[in-house]
């Protein structure tokens, strides 16, 4: 009654920002995302009858806040009237920050879960799972660049490339640590009640995922840039006019983008993504990483640069 699995976070280049259904963790938009293959979390789950209650440790420190969330996505994979569990997670980068923490953990937790239950479900049933937990996680159970669609009563994720096929890399710059100040499922609901912005957000995001997806589909490096950072820059100023405001940048996070914009203007193929958080992800061709990669370690205030290409699916860790 023991499992291990490893899952890697993804980011998206056209984001998940709004909920169509609370309660059953439903998005109010479809998404794309990239999965990266240097950043990882390991979630061993262990099912006994010996617990009384669930427990997690993250990163070795038992973490009280995040039980909910994990105990609630074990009662979904396994059913309510399961073992309690001891939950282990480990994570190779800044957890909470905006490195799309949840996701890989979620997923992770999902497919342990079910490895430790002894059910053998399908990927897509697994995305289902893991997408009910947090919506962003669904798509760590697809390696490459994955779509998340958003029709019907329930989420379906498809693979649109392959890793090998277009073999991009991601320069992430850590402009800060610590957790952010408001978490993505309150601040998305918060963009839902009080931006003016979120309606035509919603209404415009079909238009975006049919760019970003042809582009993908040819290679064509300056389509999705274009699409990414509009649709980035969009999510935030839904988030910006939203009561309270939610600005999940800070000043370095700022120099970041003008350093992008700067590489851009001497003809790097390079662009940014950012999400609810301050680290600024920079997706470049491969030929111009190390390029990218200098100019933001440079960046006055960059803690750290993080290079990464893209990564595998979610799995179980084979344990013999
Ligand atoms: C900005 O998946 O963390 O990273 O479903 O409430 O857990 P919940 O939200 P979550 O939101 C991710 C938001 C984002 C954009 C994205 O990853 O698509």
């Amino acid at each position: 009654m023991q499992a291990t699995a490893i899952a890697q976070p993804n980011i998206a280049l056209i984001k998940y920002w709004g909920k169509r259904d609370l309660g059953r963790n439903l998005p109010a938009v479809g998404s794309i995302s990239i999965t990266l293959s240097e950043l990882h979390t390991e979630v061993s789950v262990e099912l006994s009858a010996d617990l009384s209650s669930d427990e997690l440790l993250v990163n070795g420190e038992v973490n009280q806040s995040m039980l909910v969330r994990i105990s609630g996505c074990l009662d979904k994979v396994v059913g309510a009237e399961r073992s309690r569990a001891r939950v282990t997670s480990r994570s190779n980068f800044p957890i909470a920050a905006g490195l799309a923490s949840s996701a890989s953990a979620f997923a992770a937790t999902t497919v342990a879960a079910a490895g430790a239950a002894g059910l053998n479900l399908e990927t897509d049933e697994l995305a289902r799972l893991a997408g009910a937990a947090s919506g962003s996680a669904a798509r760590s159970l697809y390696g490459g660049f994955a779509e998340l669609k958003n029709s019907g009563d329930t989420i379906n994720v498809d693979t649109l490339c392959d890793v090998e096929a277009w073999p991009l890399q991601v320069v992430v710059a850590i402009t800060a640590t610590g957790p952010k100040a408001t978490g993505s499922t309150a601040a998305m609901e918060i963009s839902r009640e009080t931006s003016p912005f979120y309606d035509s957000w919603i209404e415009q995001q079909d238009h975006d995922l049919d760019v970003a997806r042809a582009a993908i589909l040819a290679r064509d490096f300056a389509g999705l840039a274009g699409v990414s950072e509009h649709n980035c820059l969009k999510m935030h100023s839904v988030m910006w006019a939203s009561r309270p405001p939610m600005v999940y940048w800070n000043s370095v996070t700022m120099r970041c983008m003008q350093t992008v914009r700067q590489l851009q203007a001497e003809g790097c193929n390079v662009f940014f993504t950012i999400d609810a958080g301050p680290q600024v992800k920079a997706v470049c061709l491969p030929e111009d990483t190390k390029v990218v990669s200098k100019a933001l370690a440079e960046t006055p205030g960059v803690m750290q640069v993080i290079i990464t290409g893209l990564g595998a699916a979610a799995r179980l860790v084979d344990q013999e």
